[in-house]
């Protein structure tokens, strides 16, 4: 049987947040001219962030793009909501088109332990303990157990290279490998799983360390909260924010000027990695007293990675897309 109108409209409650969900951030309010294209295409939202689209005026197309075809048309007053990871898109449906996006995250409490003891975001294979001749096995059966889209954390004694060599034949592209932490005794790598079999792109490799990066300042806020001297996770934070600044500063804005883009969004995003460090400079010092720096970075980062990844990186992947394997591999190994 057809339905004669494929747009349905959707209200709540068709579709519902999970319970305890919590509102963290708010979207400008988006129309049909400054609608960042990132959203026109296929996106998602982060791990544990659900979204509502809140209408304003006019009318919407949403999309899911997970197989089901599923569409509405949203019209003002009314709210479509996205779940988590779930690959949708948007589109303009009337010039009057007014709306913003209300983002929801998992309360305290559903994070399990984690703000109990120091749980990892993500599921960790702690090499350390295991005799060598298991470990590399050990790996690639953890990673084939994640579905695409989840990460597992390994942590090890050395640098684990040649695992990583390993990885690029066996598993070539369908995977992440994103170093975390490097150092004497503790080597951390966040190792994602991919969907799809083709070379990852620029958009994809950034957005999916902005994702990590955003999971990473979750974790040291719980820790902050309890106010402990020691705070991995906040100089894994520390760490990871810095080499994501220094490779965007170092070889992704210098490329894409070299390749005839404007200077000028470069020079408003790298005004903000200033604040950034900032900020992480302020948590580093009084960890016991973080809160107005807690906040304000993570109010920065939600702004600053929206607009990358909704405006600059599709510009960017389009006007590199020859370079797109060279500086691929060079953002994951640098
Ligand atoms: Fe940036
Ligand atoms: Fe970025």
């Amino acid at each position: 049987m057809t339905d004669p109108d494929p747009l349905q409209t959707i209200r709540k409650p068709a579709l519902t947040l999970p319970t305890g969900y919590a509102p963290f951030s708010r979207t400008p309010t988006f129309d049909a001219h400054n609608l960042p294209p990132g959203l026109r295409d296929s996106h998602r939202t982060t791990h544990g962030v659900w979204a509502e689209i809140v209408m304003e005026r006019g009318r919407l197309r949403y999309e899911w793009l997970d197989g089901s075809s599923r569409q509405w048309m949203l019209e003002a007053g009314e709210i479509g909501v996205i779940p988590t990871e779930l690959e949708h898109r948007v589109e303009p449906l009337s010039d009057d088109l007014r709306f913003h996006l209300q983002l929801y995250r998992a309360p305290q409490a559903a994070q399990g332990d984690a703000a109990a003891d120091d749980a990892s975001p993500w599921e960790t294979l702690d090499l350390r303990p295991l005799p060598p001749p298991v470990r590399h096995a050990k790996v690639f059966a953890a990673f084939d157990a994640l579905s695409p889209g989840q990460a597992l954390l390994l942590i090890n004694d050395h640098d684990p290279s040649p695992l990583r060599g390993q990885f690029s034949v066996l598993r070539r592209h369908r995977y992440l490998w994103l170093p975390q932490s490097v150092g004497s005794e503790r080597w951390s790598v966040y190792l994602y799983r991919r969907e799809g079999r083709e070379a990852p792109s620029l958009g994809e490799t950034l957005k999916v360390d902005h994702q990590r990066l955003d999971q990473l300042l979750e974790a040291s806020a719980a820790q902050l909260d309890r106010g402990d001297s020691h705070q991995p996770w906040l100089e894994d934070l520390t760490w990871g924010l810095k080499r994501h600044i220094r490779l965007e500063e170092s070889l992704l804005f210098p490329a894409f000027i070299a390749a005839g883009g404007p200077r000028p969004p470069t020079e408003v995003m790298a005004m903000e990695h200033r604040q950034i460090e900032e900020d992480l400079e302020r948590m580093r010092v009084a960890p016991t007293n973080a809160d107005e720096a807690l906040v304000a970075l993570r109010r920065l980062l939600e702004q600053h990675n929206f607009k990358e990844e909704g405006v600059l990186y599709p510009v960017m992947a389009r006007l590199l897309d020859e370079r797109r394997a060279e500086l691929t591999e060079a953002l994951l190994t640098a």
